[in-house]
């Protein structure tokens, strides 16, 4: 370990949080040539950025993000921003010549995606979009057992991602904690949002997407929004439900709210194969539900597996076999698999281009919602 890797952040909200926690962690778990220091942290907020500092332990504070980009002294820029800045500030730091690590969604729509891949793949610099979910150790095991053919032919993909947080027609939208309500800051609701991180599992593990069909509803078609004061247009989906089919031939469903009383975050996904089924839940995220037909009859049945072993994905790096480990050391193992990523030359996905694909379908989603058609999915391809 002797590299270091002078990271500037940008936005020290829930993201800053956890990105920040990662790069103190990293090297205590994982055997890298290089180590991050926290440079400098960057938020419009100044008194909480100062803050953020002292917390986390960054050298200084900025409070204008392009005076950051202009510093010599930062190789990598963390966008930890609400989605209406991930463009600009990302190509701005690519320009720069900086490495880039984007939070999810890449971009508010496909069309400033796309323009965010031209950019970074003219630069030339590595580049990783924060889909973490890929990394939680029982969703790696899922991906392992499906590349390795244990599911065989895939027939079937389900997925969705509950919350409750909006179901007040009180809670006003925009500003601070609630750009997520505002159209022109989020780009869309729990499809960009939510949905977002379901479709980039299922890329990742069931491969492409051509066709969509999908519904959308406002609930609360007005709130006050906290920067005006004034009662405005709600812009955003509250919920989504769509139909998805994907390359292989599989059928999939997909549904997100943040209308389902009782539920927080609840992502769950199911696939079922022509041998084996898979099922994972975020609210037991270190447990992979595996069922084997090919088992004896007599035996045969759902097996919850504990992936907390030293052969389960990432978790030699941890305690010993039998503790589990959560939601933060998600982020831990994506910049330690990022990190790899430099040192091989073989960068770590998912990639700004892997991310504009999970674009594509969430435009495609949103496009189906406004038709009632089903709608083909774009596509960009693997790099030229
Ligand atoms: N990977 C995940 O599971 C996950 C979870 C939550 C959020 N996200 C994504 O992370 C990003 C940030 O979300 P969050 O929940 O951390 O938001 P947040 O509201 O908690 O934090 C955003 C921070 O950015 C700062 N900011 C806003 N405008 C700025 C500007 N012009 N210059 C500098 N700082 C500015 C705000 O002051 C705030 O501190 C979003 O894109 C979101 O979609 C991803």
């Amino acid at each position: 370990m002797s590299k270091k890797l002078n990271v500037g952040l940008i936005g020290c909200g829930f993201m800053g949080r956890t990105h920040s926690n990662a790069h103190r962690k990293v090297n205590n778990f994982f055997d890298l040539e290089y180590q991050p220091v926290l440079k400098a942290i960057c938020d419009c907020n100044g008194g909480k950025a100062a803050a953020f500092a002292k917390t986390w332990g960054f050298e200084s504070v900025e409070t204008d993000w392009k005076a950051l980009l202009a510093r010599k002294d930062i190789d990598l820029v963390d966008i930890c921003l609400p989605n209406n800045l991930h463009k600009e500030v990302a190509i701005a730091a690519a320009k720069a010549g900086k490495m880039i690590i984007c939070e999810k969604p890449l971009a508010r729509d496909g069309q400033e995606g796309a323009a965010m891949v031209k950019a970074i793949e003219k630069a030339g610099v590595p580049n990783l979009v924060s889909y973490n979910y890929r990394r939680i150790p029982a969703v790696t095991l899922a991906k392992q057992l499906i590349d390795e053919g244990k599911l065989g032919r895939i027939f079937h993909y389900r997925a969705k991602f509950l919350q409750d947080w909006t179901i007040s027609k009180d809670l006003p939208q925009g500003g601070d904690g609630l750009w997520r309500l505002d159209v022109k800051v989020a780009g869309s609701g729990v499809t960009g949002d939510l949905l977002a991180h379901c479709i980039d599992t299922a890329l990742w593990l069931n491969g492409s997407m051509t066709t969509v069909n999908a519904m959308t509803e406002t609930f609360i078609k007005e709130r006050k929004h906290q920067l005006t004061g004034k009662v405005e247009k709600v812009g955003i989906d509250d919920a989504c439900a769509f139909l998805a089919r994907f390359q292989n031939g599989s059928l999939a469903t997909f549904e997100s709210t943040r209308y389902a009383r009782g539920h927080k975050a609840l992502y769950t996904f199911e696939i079922n194969g022509e041998h084996a089924s898979i099922a994972w839940d975020l609210h037991d995220l270190h447990r992979l539900q595996y069922f084997e037909h090919r088992d004896e009859g007599r035996l045969r049945g759902w097996r919850s597996i504990h992936v907390t072993d030293g052969d389960h994905p990432y978790m030699d790096k941890w305690w010993v076999p039998g503790l589990q480990i959560g939601y933060e050391h998600s982020f831990v193992h994506q910049l330690a698999d990022f990190i790899q990523g430099l040192q091989t030359n073989k960068p770590a996905g998912p990639t700004f281009r892997d991310a504009l694909e999970t674009q594509y379908v969430c435009d495609a989603v949103l496009k189906s919602a406004k038709t009632g058609r089903w709608e083909k999915v774009r596509h960009c391809g693997p790099k030229p």
